[in-house]
């Protein structure tokens, strides 16, 4: 009787985990595009992910089809141009690499005039839909989309800013690989903390704060440096004239829901830099700022403070907060324009 009663509560418990509480929706927003589609494929394989939904003005629908066939466990739904909000009714982590790239020759702030827009359309609709959901934004310039989608929940009532973040991901796992390249060392132990923003000079390595970076100095710390901070532009290069990073940016991409997955399941102490409305630099006017940030099934639990730095650094430091000050205003400024 007493064992009855025991396997009746395991069963009953078993059946409480495949309650809609533990099942993760995940929207795409742009899923037809370069970074889209890789993206779209690398969470299919997540475990953690039980529905993905999958959105573009064009295209959605055939890579819906297509990583649909992928034998994970998983449901996988495409949404056309005017599905916008089915596509994201129910989403409880919604990433956005939707907007045009960079052509060889533009900075990131190049393209606002077309992905500002963009994003503020997407934002207006997940505002009314899913206002509740984990946001990750990768369309660039990511320094003034995430300011813009913050505006548009302040408008719409609302904003949660524990619940967006500017997906920096890809200058971690930039840093981390070509620091290894110098070191010879396995990137999964080369870990660099990268703060500030995400373009340019306002992206700032912590590599001070790395064992493995102590003894790069001189010309190759400058290089390094350099190398962290307009990795972009290499791909944008190569790629000479159809793009920008797509592949990597989507596995940076794929890393960072992981990351949000796994907080929004209980884990603790899951850390990692990412743009958030912070108050580290908030009295400086930068209302947006990455550093480490410890994450929780609500979003941002903890922001971590920058730690000490080298003369170096609060030196990059000193040259990227007035750009992310103007990149910030002007995300702010186009919605309430
Ligand atoms: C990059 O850093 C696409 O912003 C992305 O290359």
């Amino acid at each position: 009787m007493f064992a009855a009663r025991r396997s009746l509560a395991s069963a009953s418990k078993r059946a409480f985990s495949t309650t809609p509480a533990n099942l993760v929706k995940v929207a795409v927003l742009g899923a037809g595009g370069g970074i889209g589609q890789p993206l779209s494929l690398l969470l299919k394989l997540n475990p953690d992910v039980t529905e993905l939904s999958l959105y573009d003005i064009r295209g959605a629908p055939g890579v819906a089809a297509d990583i649909g066939h992928v034998n994970v466990n998983s449901v996988v739904k495409g949404y056309a141009a005017e599905n916008l909000k089915d596509a994201l009714a129910g989403a409880e982590i919604i990433l956005i690499p939707a907007g045009v790239p960079r052509k060889p020759g533009m900075t990131r702030d190049d393209l606002f005039n077309t992905n500002a827009s963009i994003v503020r359309d997407l934002a207006k609709a997940a505002a009314e839909v899913a206002p509740k959901a984990l946001v990750g934004i990768i369309s660039n310039p990511v320094n003034s989309t995430v300011p813009i989608w913050a505006e548009v929940f302040k408008k719409a009532g609302v904003y949660d800013a524990k619940r967006l973040f500017g997906v920096t991901t890809l200058d971690v796992v930039r840093a981390s690989r070509f620091l290894s390249e110098i070191k010879g060392t396995d990137p999964k132990d080369t870990k660099v903390t990268v703060v500030g923003g995400h373009s340019g000079a306002t992206i700032v390595p912590l590599l001070s704060q790395t064992e493995l970076a102590k003894g790069v100095s001189g010309e190759t710390y400058k290089t390094l440096v350099n190398r962290i901070q307009f990795g972009g532009d290499e791909v944008v290069k190569a790629k000479d004239g159809a793009g920008s990073a797509t592949l990597s940016m989507a596995y940076a991409g794929s890393e960072f829901a992981a990351a949000l997955m796994r907080a929004k399941k209980g884990e603790t102490g899951v850390v990692i830099p990412t743009f958030v409305e912070s108050p580290l630099f908030a009295s400086e006017g930068v209302a947006f700022f990455s550093s480490n940030v410890e994450l929780g099934p609500e979003g941002v639990a903890k922001i971590h403070p920058l730690g000490e730095l080298s003369p170096e650094e609060q030196e990059y430091l000193k040259a990227c907060l007035p750009d992310l000050k103007k990149n910030i205003e002007k995300g702010v400024s186009f919605v309430n324009q």
